[in-house]
């Protein structure tokens, strides 16, 4: 039961079980003094419109959207942000004083955050994004343009990495964007990110190891030892990450917007690891 004034925020997706949003919304809360509830919310796979309709008639405020309904929430919303506009895809909904819904993807600048823990701020990397899926496109241009100096994007289905390619080639001036299958790519990378949903059956990536040899190697995925990151210890990573901090700062983000206040990520990511959440 909500308490009469407390604002309430929730993440709908289905499966919804296992969501750390709610942990992480509430340390958040508790971090800056704001009062608020949120929940997870379970919605039929074929009912993501009543159930998010219902929740904002019922005074929700805001909500989080997982798997697999973000690319509903982003043709659903009434106005999209630039981000969720390039992905087709929306993980925050932010209900406007006049009553209308604005959908963002905050998934990308939260991997950027993250990633602004491992690399010098103000560098440009030579980037090698794995997948073109839902998760790579998710990410795709604020990545590019925060921190690419040159991006590889090599895919299973090679034409979906061209197409994601040529979409950022025609919105950033300058990027040197190329798409492809996982034998094309060759050569260094400052930075190899696992945006494929490969490791989540424990495979490997299929390609070189090579390509990941001295670099930051970044797994979207979290959990204490994924098989991405597995690869990448044996590959001779610099270092391999999995994307917990991406969670954590893909909700301060969502929380930002939501409330206008920023809450520190970095104690809420010890808190998780010690919860051993991953
Ligand atoms: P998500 O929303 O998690 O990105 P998705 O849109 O289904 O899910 O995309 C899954 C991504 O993982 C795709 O890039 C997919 O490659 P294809 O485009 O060729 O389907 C990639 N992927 C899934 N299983 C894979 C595997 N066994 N090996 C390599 N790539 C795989």
């Amino acid at each position: 039961m909500a308490t009469p004034g407390t604002d309430r925020y929730a993440v709908i997706g289905n499966p919804i079980g296992h969501s750390l949003s709610p942990r992480i919304h509430s340390l958040f809360a508790e971090q800056t003094g704001q009062r608020l509830q949120y929940d997870r919310l379970l919605a039929p796979l074929d009912g993501f419109r009543e159930a998010a309709a219902g929740f904002f008639a019922a005074g929700g405020r805001g909500l989080n959207v997982t798997v697999p309904f973000k690319l509903e929430a982003a043709a659903w919303v009434d106005e999209l942000d630039e981000d969720a506009r390039f992905a087709g895809a929306v993980n925050t909904i932010r209900l406007l004083p006049g009553g209308a819904l604005e959908g963002f993807n905050t998934d990308g600048p939260g991997l950027v955050a993250d990633l602004g823990r491992h690399v010098r701020s103000g560098v440009k990397l030579n980037i090698l994004l794995l997948g073109a899926g839902g998760a790579a496109r998710g990410v795709a241009r604020p990545l590019a343009r925060a921190l690419a100096s040159r991006l590889v994007i090599a895919n299973r289905t090679p034409e979906r990495a061209g197409q994601i390619a040529a979409a950022l080639s025609a919105q950033i001036p300058g990027l040197e964007v190329s798409g492809g299958g996982l034998e094309a790519p060759s050569g260094a990378f400052d930075l190899v990110i696992n945006a494929s949903s490969a490791g989540l059956d424990d495979q490997a990536p299929a390609i070189d190891p090579a390509l990941a040899r001295g670099a930051l190697c970044y797994d979207m995925v979290y959990g204490a030892e994924t098989a991405f990151c597995r690869w990448a210890r044996r590959a001779g990573a610099r270092v391999a990450v999995d994307g917990l901090g991406m969670l954590v700062e893909q909700a301060a983000l969502a929380f930002e917007l939501w409330r206008g206040v920023r809450p520190e990520t970095g104690p809420v990511l010890t808190a998780l690891r010690e919860d051993g959440s991953t």
